[in-house]
């Protein structure tokens, strides 16, 4: 089997040691929803195997069989849902049943990942995460973080006028800064912040060993090696699992240490942990330490896709930078940076946004959901224990509803339409997830993305490189085989800033 196709199924948490559930007597159902035909035992592993994006075959199986698509491997059912009504029916109205997740060894045993919220069951510990995260995340907590957003944004554009090429890791630091300080009252001041390397070395392994880029792991599929020592032939995995899971304890304890420590010389400072040890949050030490871990964790990739698609429309579409600076000159104008208060005036700057999120869709297929009971959805039998995927990307794609869709248009939410029309074309509906799983983050990231974006296209101009002939360097972009995130490959882009007065507002820090 092809590596590609092996990284789509450990990115959906497909095991094998679910082999009993294709022998158990419910598996011949003439109900089950339609998909491509499956070998005996191995499933459709073959319908995998391709260099294509999941969210891009999911759209052909979408194609030849229908809205709700069924696939299964080695006996695990996976669902594909491919429109916003099924999603909108059972990963929400059904929620109680559609919100648990696989449950891996190697990740939620070996590695104990499953402290971290986005891998955990649908369970106790779950609610009390997600309890704790509202209190933190929730839109009126928002406003406190509003000095902090500032602060990371003007760092932000001045890492990126120093030096374009490396906007990933300025974004990277923008976005675990911005946590760092949100969770855990700390200043991150450079990128080789120990907090933010850590944070970046969990996120690589979680995204490109543990649950992709190795492949599904045998563990999974004979869960009796969880007992090989590793020291025997084939234990290596034991020793990578040991350290793993030894890394994301630091990164649980260490930034949580930090706020202990502040607490203890008697600084106060608005965060979570700093909140939860003064006593305004009621919970035991284990659960703010691993609440706190699981956000610093969430944050990263999907903001790092959301900068990369921005800055690679407003290079491609000059005319949209032109319109956007308009907008903010005129309600704005150039003696101050725009702020939240703004906001309401700047009707244009909030179709770029939607655009953004809807063409550059950050997370194309959500994290996968696990349905705990038999459904009926349709006419068509949903099995017990399958995986349920939303294919974001597809419903963000609609060309009933977004004509022209793969350009970048953002008048197309400034146009006149059907109230309905114009509900259904909300991104953010579909972009954070749905039901009881949808992105804690939401409310954070609208914020701090907004202000993010108005600050740069209020003080930077931004524009294609040419090359030694003076001919224009043209973005040549793939999207790689991540199976999680749409993240566009390293373009180039020259910036500058628009005026001395912009220059002199980002240097203070304003
Ligand atoms: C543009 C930015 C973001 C996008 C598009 C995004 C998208 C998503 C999606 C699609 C999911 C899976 C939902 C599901 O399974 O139905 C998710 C889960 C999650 N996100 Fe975000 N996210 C973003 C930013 C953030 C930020 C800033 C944080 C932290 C502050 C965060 C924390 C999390 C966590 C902890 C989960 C797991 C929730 C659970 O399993 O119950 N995300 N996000």
């Amino acid at each position: 089997m092809s590596i590609p196709a092996l990284n789509i199924l450990a990115a959906l948490g497909v095991g094998g040691a679910i082999l009993w559930l294709y022998l158990s007597p419910t598996r011949v159902s003439l109900h089950l929803p339609p998909g491509p035909k499956p070998l005996p035992i191995l499933g459709n592993i073959r319908d995998f195997m391709s260099l294509e994006q999941l969210w891009v075959l999911a759209t052909r199986w979408r194609d030849q069989f229908g809205d709700v698509c069924y696939l299964t491997v080695l006996g695990q059912g996976i669902v594909f849902l491919n429109n916003a009504e099924a999603v909108t029916t059972l990963l929400e109205k059904r929620g109680a049943i559609y919100s648990d997740r696989p449950y891996l060894v190697m990740t939620n045993e070996l590695i104990d990942a499953g402290k971290l919220i986005i891998f955990e069951g649908y369970n106790e510990k779950f609610r009390r995460q997600r309890k704790l995260m509202q209190h933190t995340l929730g839109p009126r907590s928002i406003p406190a973080y509003h000095p902090m957003m500032r602060t990371e944004t003007a760092s932000f554009i001045r890492d990126l006028v120093k030096d374009p090429g490396e906007y990933m890791d300025h974004t990277r630091k923008y976005a675990g800064g911005l946590m760092l300080s949100v969770l855990y009252g700390y200043k991150a001041t450079h990128n080789g912040d120990e907090f933010l390397r850590l944070a970046r070395e969990c996120m690589a392994f979680l995204a490109n060993e543990v649950t992709s880029g190795s492949g599904v792991w045998p563990v999974d599929i004979f869960p009796v090696l969880k007992y090989l020592p590793a020291w025997m032939p084939g234990g290596g995995f034991q020793r990578k699992a040991a350290y793993w899971k030894k890394t994301m304890r630091r990164l649980a304890d260490e930034p949580f240490q930090h706020s202990k420590t502040l607490f203890d010389q008697g600084v106060q400072t608005v965060s979570f942990c700093g909140d939860a040890l003064q006593g305004g949050i009621d919970a035991e030490e284990d659960d703010i330490k691993w609440t706190a871990s699981s956000m610093y964790i969430g944050s990263s990739e999907t903001t790092i896709s959301t900068v990369s698609h921005f800055l690679l429309a407003i290079i491609s579409y000059p005319a949209v930078l032109a319109k956007l600076q308009l907008e903010i000159d005129t309600v704005v104008g150039r003696n101050r940076l725009p702020d939240f208060e703004d906001r309401p005036n700047l009707p244009y700057i909030e179709a770029v946004l939607s655009e953004t999120w809807r063409w550059g869709v950050p997370a194309p297929i959500n994290l996968p959901h696990r349905v705990v009971e038999d459904d009926v959805y349709d006419g068509m039998h949903i099995r017990k224990g399958s995986l349920v995927l939303a294919n974001i990307w597809a419903i963000l794609r609609d060309e009933s509803i977004f004509s022209d869709a793969s350009e970048f248009r953002p008048e197309r939410f400034l146009e006149e339409k059907d109230p309905q029309i114009l509900e259904k074309m909300e991104p953010r509906k579909y972009i954070f997830g749905f039901g009881r799983r949808a992105c804690p983050g939401a409310d954070l990231v609208e914020s701090s993305i907004w202000l993010l974006l108005v600050t740069m296209v209020a003080t930077l101009d931004l524009f294609k490189p040419l090359d030694d002939n003076g001919d224009v360097i043209e973005p040549d972009i793939d999207y790689g085989s991540n199976a999680k995130f749409r993240i566009p490959s390293r373009f180039k882009f020259d910036v500058r800033f628009r005026t001395s007065q912009a220059a002199t507002l980002m240097e203070s820090g304003q």
